[in-house]
């Protein structure tokens, strides 16, 4: 079936081809020397490698080269890559959105980015000067993917994403020594001196979104916040809430290390789903008007009942509704629910009467992580945010592809990878 809609896309692309802005905006070329480098590429559905690969070079006059100084693994995004459920990908890209390193080239046009200097670089791609990046909706940003196939598809068209398919702009990622940054005064953020690697990488994504999902989620001072999935987001979306002065979070989670990890860390009460099936009416007992806000951050590839599960297996929805399901029926009337889950496609099921028969107000989307650097920046130097505490292990560059396989299976206790090149 995946191997069905991978054809079926790759060719879909071939035909609709490029958006205009491709004219000016430019894909990638190889460094004129020729020289190569090594990164983790995508072979196969769930299989990735370490290749030599071109070594990029400046493509666009708004560019900057960056040498990556570290990078990570996503555990829910670059796990659906490793799925290889989510079509256009093709053997031999290059995977990864979570890095940060040091400035090594800059186009003729970048006008704050200078080399020699840390950065740390948004998972999302943004232009700085279209209609939605001037509102700061930088993940709605029109110029950076110039493929068709998301217009044709969802009538409109997101932002480019590193390391991800062709309907995200086929940008290479940075699991690898170097990455090529379009409009690298945008995606760039220069980390101060007292933001190490270990701690500065993880703005490039966990950090931002866990903020971005109670921001989707509203959460106020007093609120009680229910997450599903207690991943790198889940968790920090809590500890976010804590922040925000929430009063009570409840993790729902699966796997025994991280609700460990939960509750010894993160002080989270953790509902674990091993003990117990019914997971609204468990909510219900502990706050019987429901939490003020439900954060889904599990995936779209996660199912509790039959019905999902069969009807994902024979291809009539791509996406599960199980957790959606879940997150509307515990939710309070009037409550907030914010899915910082990855969904792609479409799902049957989905509870629509739910959002008017409670009144909730619902809302989703990609990180543009450009609006939350500062605010992470101050929180980790003031103590409230340690990305250390979700570290798990810290791994080789070679072991990457022995990485991807443990946190895609959620194998031997992995949450979180840190690799320093
Ligand atoms: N919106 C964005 O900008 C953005 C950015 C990054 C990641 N994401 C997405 O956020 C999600 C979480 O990311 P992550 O890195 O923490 O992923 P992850 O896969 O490590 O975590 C998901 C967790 O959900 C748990 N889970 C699965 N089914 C469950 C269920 N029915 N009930 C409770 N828990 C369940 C899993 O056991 C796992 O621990 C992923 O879908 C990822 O793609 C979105
Ligand atoms: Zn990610
Ligand atoms: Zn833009």
């Amino acid at each position: 079936m995946n191997e069905i809609r991978n054809t079926a896309t790759n060719l879909m692309d071939k035909q609709l081809g490029r958006n205009p802005v491709s004219e000016t905006y430019g894909q990638p070329v190889q460094d004129p020397s020729g020289a190569t480098m090594k990164a983790v590429v995508f072979d196969g559905s769930r299989n990735v490698k370490i290749d030599e690969v071109p070594k990029p070079t400046i493509t666009h006059p708004k560019d900057v080269i960056v040498k990556t100084t570290a990078c990570t693994i996503c555990s829910g995004s670059d796990s659906h890559m490793f799925s290889g459920e989510i079509p256009g990908r093709n053997k031999g890209s290059v995977l990864g959105h979570e890095s940060c390193g040091i400035v090594v080239e800059r186009g003729s046009e970048v006008k704050d980015l200078f080399v020699g200097e840390r950065v740390v670089i948004a998972f999302d791609i943004a232009c700085g000067s279209c209609s939605f990046c001037k509102r700061r909706e930088f993940t709605g940003c029109d110029t950076t993917n110039d493929t068709k196939l998301m217009d044709v598809n969802y009538g409109a068209h997101h932002s480019a994403i590193f390391g991800y398919t062709k309907m995200l702009g086929d940008v290479p990622g940075c699991q690898a020594e170097y990455i090529r940054v379009p409009f690298g005064d945008v995606n760039c953020y220069k980390l101060p001196e007292d933001i190490p690697d270990i701690k500065g990488l993880y703005m490039s994504d966990v950090l931002c979104t866990s903020l971005h999902a109670c921001e989707l989620g509203s959460v106020q001072k007093g609120n009680t916040v229910a997450i599903w999935g207690m991943g790198p987001i889940g968790l920090f979306a809590g500890r976010w809430a804590q922040i925000l002065g929430a009063k009570r979070v409840i993790g729902i989670e699966v796997i025994p290390d991280r609700i460990k990890i939960a509750r010894n860390r993160f002080g989270f009460e953790v509902i674990d789903r091993n003990e117990v099936k019914d997971i609204p009416k468990k909510i219900l007992e502990l706050i019987p008007d429901g939490p003020d806000v439900a954060i889904d951050a599990t995936g779209f590839r996660f199912t509790t009942t039959m019905l999902q599960k069969i009807e994902r297996a024979v291809g009539l929805e791509t996406d599960s509704a199980d957790v959606i399901f879940e997150c509307f029926q515990s939710v309070r009337k009037y409550g907030h629910v914010a899915l910082i889950a990855d969904y792609v496609g479409t799902s049957n099921q989905f509870p629509v009467g739910h959002i008017m028969m409670k009144h909730l107000t619902v809302r989703s989307g990609q990180c543009p992580c450009q609006n939350y650097f500062d605010r992470v920046v101050k929180a980790i130097r003031s103590g409230e945010i340690d990305p250390e505490w979700m570290i798990t292990n810290k791994v080789k560059f070679d072991d990457l592809p022995d990485a991807y396989e443990k946190l895609f299976y959620k194998q031997d206790g992995y949450l979180k990878v840190f690799c320093q090149m």
